[in-house]
């Protein structure tokens, strides 16, 4: 199969704004799988997937899969037995690459930079792996995740490690713990990319009231 040349791969990591990040991943969808799991050696969609098996235990629950990109998350979640699960991207060619895959229930176009078109509480869990990254959702993210998932709910999320330092996601996390918006269940350190020795940082927390 084909595999992407590193020009594609640097616009995806180099771009400055929304624009420049979503005409990347048009131009990556179709390789995106192939250049993540086998390039790279992409494992953080395994480890998310089961943390929040770990936390929910609910096959039933509905969960949001939220930067989807082109399905990985679900396909993990789907071996696990979980089958109610919708999907958020902002790239429309990625959420193509996702709906060939049959695992999602309804796909949202949206950007999570913004607020949400998504009713409060909506979900039981939001799982986002991938996504808090150089470019990509900055801190401010986590609040719109909150606010659609249900009180007691989950909340997993992989924080690629030189952005969490950067980004002053921590910052939020803990702001977030003080206003008890959400409980932290586990943060660990977890393999990124096999391939490339990137960590990143897997956190699950447990949802109150918002
Ligand atoms: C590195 S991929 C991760 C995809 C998938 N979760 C995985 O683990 O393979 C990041 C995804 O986030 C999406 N994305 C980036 N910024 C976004 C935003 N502001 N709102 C919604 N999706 C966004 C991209 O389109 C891309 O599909």
């Amino acid at each position: 199969m084909h595999k992407s040349d590193n020009k594609v791969l640097n616009k995806v990591y180099t771009a400055t704004n929304h624009e420049e990040l979503m005409d990347a991943y048009k131009d990556w969808a179709t390789d995106y799988d192939t250049d993540t799991v086998e390039r790279f050696g992409y494992v953080a969609h395994l480890s998310s997937a089961q943390a929040l098996h770990d936390a929910l235990n609910d096959r039933g629950a509905h969960i949001l899969d939220a930067g989807c990109g082109t399905g990985l998350v679900a396909e993990t979640l789907a071996h696990l037995g979980y089958r109610n699960i919708d999907a958020l991207d902002y790239s429309e060619e990625m959420l193509e690459e996702a709906e060939r895959k049959g695992l999602y229930k309804d796909y949202i176009q949206a950007d999570l930079s913004r607020d949400l078109d998504i009713e409060k509480n909506k979900y039981d869990a939001v799982v986002c792996t991938g996504t808090f990254t150089y470019g990509h959702i900055e801190a401010d993210g986590f609040e719109r995740l909150i606010r659609i998932t249900r009180p007691g709910g989950i909340n997993c999320f992989t924080i690629r490690d030189g952005a969490y330092q950067e980004y002053g996601y921590r910052e939020k996390m803990v702001e977030l713990e003080k206003q008890q918006a959400w409980e932290l269940l586990e943060m660990r350190n977890e393999t990124y990319f096999t391939k490339e020795s990137v960590q990143c940082k897997l956190c699950t927390y447990k949802v109150f009231a918002s």
